[in-house]
C-alpha cells in the first residue's frame, strides 16, 4: 500500500479578489504555493506527488520544475473536477491512500498530517483533519432563524485521506449526478464510505479572503518557518 499526494491548485480564487490566483500572492520571500510545497517536503511519502494546475498556468509549471518528485496534472472547472483529473493522472492501486491538500493551506502541521495518515493506516478507514466549531451557528430559511447544536459541528480542513479506488468512484458518481461537492469527504459520505474526523490545529487556515493573508503570515512566523 502506497501513500500519494494530490495538491489541487487549479482554482482562480474568486473570493480573494486579486487579478491572479491566490496561490501566487507572495508572503515574505515566497508565493503561497511555494510555502505549501515546502511544507510537504518534510512529509515522508512513498508514492507520487501531483500538483493540479489550470491548463494555461505557466507560473505553476515553472514553480513545479524546481521541486524534485513533483508531477503536474491539468485540473477542471470545479475543485472536484480537478481532484478527479488528478486521480486519473495518478492511476494508482485501488487500495493505495491518497492525501488531498488545498494549495491555499500553507500552515498545516507535519504532525497533524502524520496523525491523519497513522489513523488511516491503523484503522483502514479514510478521514480528514477537522476542528470543532467554536461559533454559534444559525440556519436562516426565509425569515425563520434557528440555532444548530454546535457540539456536533466540525469545520472540514485538509488534508483529507481516502483510498484511491473509493475516492475515484465517489467523486465520479457525485459529479455525474450533478451534486455540488466542496471537499472529498462529502463525496465519500454520499457514496456511503466511512469518513473519520481527526482533530487538527486551528491555524491550518485556507487563504480565501484578503484579510486571511496577515493571519497566515503570523501563523507561519509563529511556527518558526
Ligand atoms: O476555492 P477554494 O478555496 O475552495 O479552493 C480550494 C482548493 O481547490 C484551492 O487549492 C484551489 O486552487 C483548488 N481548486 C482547483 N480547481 C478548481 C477550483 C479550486 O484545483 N476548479
Amino acid at each position: 500500500m502506497t501513500d500519494h499526494l494530490l495538491l489541487p491548485a487549479a482554482g482562480v480564487g474568486r473570493r480573494f479578489g486579486h487579478d491572479r490566483p491566490k496561490q501566487y500572492c507572495t508572503l515574505a520571500d515566497r508565493t503561497l504555493m511555494e510555502w505549501t510545497l515546502d511544507l510537504w517536503l518534510n512529509v515522508r511519502l512513498d508514492g507520487r506527488r501531483l500538483l493540479i494546475l489550470a491548463q494555461s498556468d505557466s507560473q505553476g509549471r515553472d514553480i513545479a520544475r524546481s521541486y524534485s518528485n513533483l508531477d503536474v496534472a491539468v485540473g477542471g472547472e470545479e475543485r472536484a473536477d480537478s481532484v478527479l483529473a488528478g486521480l486519473e493522472a495518478l492511476n494508482a492501486q485501488e487500495q493505495d491512500w491518497v492525501l488531498v491538500h488545498d494549495i491555499a493551506r500553507p500552515c498545516v502541521r507535519v504532525e497533524d498530517i502524520e496523525r491523519l495518515l497513522d489513523h488511516c493506516h491503523r484503522t483502514g478507514r479514510g478521514g480528514l483533519l477537522a476542528t470543532p466549531v467554536s461559533d454559534t451557528i444559525k440556519r436562516r430559511d426565509g425569515d425563520a432563524v434557528s440555532t444548530i447544536d454546535r457540539r456536533q459541528l466540525w469545520s472540514a480542513l485538509t488534508p483529507q485521506c481516502f483510498r484511491f479506488g473509493e475516492l475515484k468512484q465517489a467523486l465520479a458518481s457525485a459529479l455525474s449526478a450533478g451534486v455540488t461537492i466542496t471537499d472529498e469527504a462529502s463525496a465519500m459520505e454520499r457514496a456511503g464510505f466511512p469518513v473519520d474526523l481527526v482533530e487538527g490545529a486551528r491555524d491550518n487556515l485556507k487563504l480565501t479572503r484578503p484579510e486571511d493573508r496577515a493571519l497566515i503570515e503570523f501563523y507561519l512566523m509563529q511556527q518558526g518557518r
